[in-house]
C-alpha cells in the first residue's frame, strides 16, 4: 500500500514534535507532504522556526513550512509557554533554522495540495487550534469532502479541561474555527484528553530514548523531561500525557485504539464554558454524530511504536 499523504498542521510544541518525528521515522506507511504553522502554544514568529528547527534536526529539510494564522478567528490569541516554555521547545537547545520558510500562506497551500491531488488521499493532522484549517475550508467549503479525513488532538470530555475546568487547550484558543470545522462535513477522527491522558510519559521509556544514543533521542529526552514537569506536578503523576502523536499513531496503527462515532459541537458563547466540546456520548440529542471520539488506546504498544520510529529516524 502506498503510503499515506499527512499534511501537520502544528504550533510545536514538544508534544507536536514527537508527533512529527513520528511521521518522518514512518516514510514506509506515511509521506509529509508539507508541515503548517499556526499561532498557539507559543506565538507564530517562533512555531514557524520551530518547524524548521525539527525539519534540520531529522535531516529533512526536503520537508516544506508554511506559515498560517498568527491569531484566532475572533478572540485574542492565548498561548501557553507556562507549559512549553518560552521558546515553545525548552529542553534542548537547538541552533538558529538556516531553511526558508515557503511564501504561501498555509490554508492557501493547504486548498491548493489537497485540491491538486486525487480525491481521499491527503489526510489532515492538526496538533494546534484549528484557525489554518477553518480559514482553508472557508477558502474551499469542497475540501472537507476531498480531504480522506481530518485527525485532530483536541476537545475533552469525561477528563475535564487544562485549559479551564471545561476547555483543552487547542479548542479553547480558537473555539470559532473549531465550531466550523466540526460543522464541516469532513470525516473527523478526535483524539481528545480522554484519549491521550491514557498516554503518560514514563521515565523508563524517556530512558530508553535517550540510550538511542543518537541526537534525535538526546534531543527529545531532554525536550520531553522539561515538557512533563508542568503536568506531573499539575496531575500528581509519575509522567505526563503525550498528546498530540497519538494523531499520527493512530494513522499508523488504528487498531490499537477504539472510539465511537458521536455528535461533537464546540461552545463559542463567553463564559464558563467557553470553548467546550460538548460530546453526544449517549445520542440524547437528535444532532448528527459527526466524529469518531477516541474513547481507548494501548498506551505501552503506542510507546513502543513511537520508539520504534525514533529508532530509524537514528
Ligand atoms: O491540550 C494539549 C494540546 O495543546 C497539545 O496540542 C499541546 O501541544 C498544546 O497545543
Ligand atoms: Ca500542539
Amino acid at each position: 500500500m502506498a503510503p499515506r499523504s499527512l499534511i501537520i498542521d502544528t504550533d510545536p510544541g514538544q508534544d507536536d514534535a514527537v508527533a512529527i518525528m513520528l511521521a518522518l521515522g514512518r516514510p514506509d506507511a506515511v509521506e509529509v507532504l508539507g508541515l503548517t504553522a499556526v499561532a498557539g502554544n507559543v506565538p507564530l514568529h517562533l512555531t514557524v522556526p520551530n518547524c524548521l528547527r525539527l525539519l534540520e534536526l531529522a535531516g529533512r529539510t526536503d520537508v516544506p513550512v508554511f506559515a498560517g494564522a498568527a491569531a484566532p478567528l475572533v478572540v485574542p490569541l492565548v498561548t501557553a509557554e507556562h507549559v512549553h516554555g518560552a521558546t515553545g521547545l525548552d529542553g534542548w537547545d537547538f541552533p538558529d533554522p538556516v531553511t526558508p520558510v515557503r511564501p504561501e500562506f498555509a490554508p492557501d497551500w493547504i486548498v491548493e495540495a489537497v485540491m491538486s491531488r486525487p480525491p481521499k488521499t491527503v489526510t489532515l493532522v492538526p496538533l494546534g487550534p484549528l484557525t489554518n484549517i477553518a480559514l482553508a475550508l472557508a477558502k474551499e467549503p469542497r475540501l472537507a469532502q476531498r480531504l480522506e479525513r481530518i485527525v485532530l488532538m483536541g476537545g475533552a470530555s469525561i477528563e475535564g479541561g487544562n485549559i479551564t475546568p471545561t476547555a483543552e487547550f487547542n479548542i479553547f484558543v480558537d473555539p470559532h474555527a473549531a465550531a466550523r470545522v466540526f460543522r464541516s462535513g469532513a470525516e473527523i477522527v478526535v483524539l481528545s484528553l480522554d484519549a491521550t491522558h491514557q498516554a503518560q510519559i514514563t521515565r523508563p521509556w524517556l530512558d530508553v530514548m535517550r540510550a538511542l544514543d543518537s541526537k534525535v533521542g538526546v534531543a527529545f529526552e531532554g525536550l520531553l523531561s522539561f515538557y512533563e514537569r508542568f503536568d506531573t506536578e499539575k496531575y500528581g503523576t509519575e509522567g505526563g500525557p503525550l498528546h498530540d502523536p497519538m494523531t499520527v499513531a493512530w494513522i499508523l496503527a488504528p487498531e490499537l485504539f477504539e472510539g465511537l462515532h458521536l455528535n461533537v459541537e464546540v461552545e463559542t458563547t463567553p463564559g464558563l464554558c467557553f470553548g467546550q466540546t460538548v460530546v453526544d456520548r449517549w445520542k440524547v440529542t437528535d444532532r448528527r454524530p459527526n466524529a469518531t471520539w477516541i474513547t481507548k488506546l494501548d498506551s505501552p504498544k503506542v510507546f513502543d511504536l513511537i520508539l520504534d520510529a525514533f529508532r530509524r529516524l537514528a
